[in-house]
């Protein structure tokens, strides 16, 4: 049965998170699905960020490049020179043949140029044993800084040592602490987000019941659930007081949310 909406402000307020872009349309992660993105007016784009061989920062959320582009085998083994020239999109729709594995650096540059701002997830797996000089949260803060982009982003991860270590490079910038099987439940989440001046909670559908929603909301932290595809699923989880959605489907929530 389909909850009740609550009719109130808040409802107007929840922002929207375009999941790896326009990711229901167009092949996820790729430039094309994050400037329709934009195109639909989603307050912030969401993407996976980890490493080439070569230490560059690369957009992909797979450890391995298998379902995505017509090569087999882990990211990390390939330099970003063979990585950025892959076919990111025929597995998607022969129609998007032409579509790339973006490098953060572009995407960034993209953002400087629009109204909707960025959700960079870095992956666990990209993580050294501890802080190098270039290590992925280095390197992802100093193309932000580069961009002069520090208060458009919001970092996230599943890895809370990742954005332990972020918060001690960067007292500022915005994290949001992703809650999944390997980190912790919604309480932890919170009791750690306050260690760390989270600006965010991300629970998954499964752990976004009312009451974790209220509790994530009283401890002043916005409460962003994943991932969220259907109209009524958006219903349902903003009628619970989410404060915002990551959805392959950023128009369609945008029609039940004001900007
Ligand atoms: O950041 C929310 C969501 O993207 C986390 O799950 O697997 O889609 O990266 P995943
Ligand atoms: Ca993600």
């Amino acid at each position: 049965m389909i909850e009740k909406i609550k009719v109130s402000e808040d409802i107007r307020r929840p922002l929207v998170f375009a999941h790896r872009g326009l990711s229901g349309i167009f092949p996820e992660n790729t430039m094309i699905a994050f400037k329709k993105a934009i195109s639909a007016k989603a307050d912030l784009i969401e993407l996976d960020v980890t490493l080439s061989k070569d230490r560059e920062v690369i957009v992909i959320h797979d450890d391995d490049l298998d379902r995505t582009t017509k090569l087999v085998g882990s990211v990390r083994f390939f330099e970003s020179e063979i990585l950025k020239d892959l076919d990111a999109g025929s597995w998607f729709s022969k129609k998007f043949k032409k579509e790339k594995i973006p490098l953060l650096t572009d995407v960034l540059g993209l953002i400087q140029k629009s109204k909707t701002d960025l959700n960079i997830e870095i992956k666990s797996t990209s993580l050294d044993d501890s802080l190098q000089v270039d290590s992925i949260e280095n390197l992802v803060l100093d193309l932000i800084h580069q961009r002069k982009l520090k208060d458009r982003i919001l970092i996230s991860s599943f890895s809370w040592e990742c954005l332990e270590r972020i918060r001690n490079l960067d007292s500022k910038i915005k994290l949001g602490v992703l809650v999944g099987e390997e980190s912790g439940n919604v309480q932890d989440a919170i009791a750690f987000g306050e260690t760390v001046n989270a600006w965010s909670i991300h629970p998954s559908r499964e752990d976004a019941s009312e009451e974790n929603l209220k509790l994530i909301e009283e401890k002043n932290f916005i409460s962003v659930v994943y991932t969220v595809n259907e109209i009524d699923d958006m219903k349902k989880f903003l009628g619970r007081g989410a404060k915002g959605l990551f959805t392959n489907f950023p128009k369609e929530m945008r029609k039940l949310v004001k900007r």
